[in-house]
């Protein structure tokens, strides 16, 4: 059976500083994800054949680095755009109403960016493409990788926003005739 994993980035030096979005390099823990990522990854897999995809931010691409894998970059898996608060801090971003977007977490639009609900439209391509592929691993973002994971496992919208997608942890899904196995493995970076 095939294999489909997801990984997000190693840390980032924006995750470091509670930072959304951005276009941060790797922090020094981060890089030692990336660097222990490849020896996981081939206990997992052995000989067989996998191909890494990455998102155009710096912090997929350098966790992919030290994959010996084809690899394919897709704009589509960059993470969800936050417009106006591109770059800031949640208390910079959300002021005196820290509660709004989490009224509506899947339909909440940031100005000049995007929602939860524009990102799973803009990952049909690639979860297309993931329907076809043999072994892939996704090394994406936290609310992309909460979109393909609510796809793979059919969760509901209204929960899709919350996933528990934690860093430094290698999620394993095998789909089957209906639903997918499950399998995580973190690293204690
Ligand atoms: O904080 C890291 C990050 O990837 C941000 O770039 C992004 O806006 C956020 O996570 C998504 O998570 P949430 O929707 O819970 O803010």
């Amino acid at each position: 059976p095939r294999n489909i994993f997801f990984s997000r980035h190693g840390e980032s030096q924006y995750n470091v500083e509670g930072k959304i979005g951005g276009d941060a390099s790797l922090s020094e823990r981060g890089k030692e994800y990336a660097k222990a990522l490849p020896e996981l990854i081939l206990k997992n897999i052995g000989d067989s054949p996998l191909t890494v995809w990455t998102s155009t931010l710096k912090r997929t691409i350098q966790t992919a680095q030290a994959l010996p894998y084809p690899k394919l970059t897709w704009k589509s898996l960059d993470e969800l755009d936050a417009g106006v608060c591109d770059g800031m801090t949640y208390e910079q971003a959300y002021p005196d109403d820290f509660a709004n977007r989490d009224e509506d977490k899947f339909n909440y639009r940031y100005r000049g960016g995007e929602s939860y609900r524009d990102v799973v439209v803009r990952l049909e391509p690639v979860i297309m493409e993931l329907e076809r592929q043999e072994n892939v691993l996704v090394i994406g973002h936290q609310a992309i990788l909460r979109c393909l994971y609510a796809y793979f496992h059919h969760l509901p919208q209204e929960d899709l926003p919350y996933i528990k997608i934690p860093l430094h942890t290698v999620i394993k899904l095998t789909p089957k005739a209906y639903g997918c196995d499950e399998e995580r493995y973190p690293l204690p970076i």
